[in-house]
């Protein structure tokens, strides 16, 4: 069975991210999506909601998916999943320079990992996690940007008067 990791914080889950899961599935038995809990973002607010987010959207691509969360390395989360494969997506040029600083070093970790990086549908390139939040949080309408879960939970969470992030 090929399994592929696509780790991210998912914060939250974008139309983006979605086409990418939907695209690696046609070269992958299974896509683990794996949010990475040890960031300079952090990604551990709301992480077991974001994850039940992530789970909703992505249901509709069937029953290869997995969502996890890994706290230690992505390298030896990747090894305890008995693949070698790991997946991110390729908006811009500075995504670009972001991922190979990564990849190298995650490589120099583990020589034996394949990356996989799919370029972004276009339609998303624009779109990110940040950009998302913001809107959200300024009041905007990010409906064609993320599923309706997402935006139905971000709406709630930003009109609550003592959330602030
Ligand atoms: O979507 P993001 O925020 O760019 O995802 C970053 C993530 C979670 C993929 C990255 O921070 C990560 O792999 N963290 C795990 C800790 C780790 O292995 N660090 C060394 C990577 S060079």
């Amino acid at each position: 069975m090929r399994i592929i990791i696509y780790p991210g914080s998912f914060n939250p889950i974008t139309f983006g991210h979605m086409n990418i899961v939907e695209r690696a599935l046609g070269l992958f038995d299974k896509v683990v999506v794996a949010f990475g809990t040890a960031t300079d973002k952090n990604p551990d607010v709301f992480l077991d909601e974001r994850m039940e987010l992530c789970r909703q959207a992505l249901n509709q691509y069937g029953t290869r998916i997995e969502v996890e969360k890994f706290s230690g390395l992505l390298v030896d989360f990747v090894r305890a999943k008995n693949t070698k494969f790991i997946l991110r997506g390729l908006r811009t040029l500075m995504d670009y320079e972001y991922e190979f600083q990564m990849l190298e070093m995650n490589r120099h970790l583990d020589p034996e990992l394949e990356y996989v990086l799919l370029p972004t549908a276009s339609k998303w390139s624009f779109v990110s996690s940040t950009r998302v939040r913001e809107i959200a949080a300024l009041g905007g309408d990010v409906s064609e940007f993320v599923h309706p879960v997402v935006a139905q939970f971000l709406a709630k969470h930003y009109r609550s008067p003592h959330t602030s992030n």
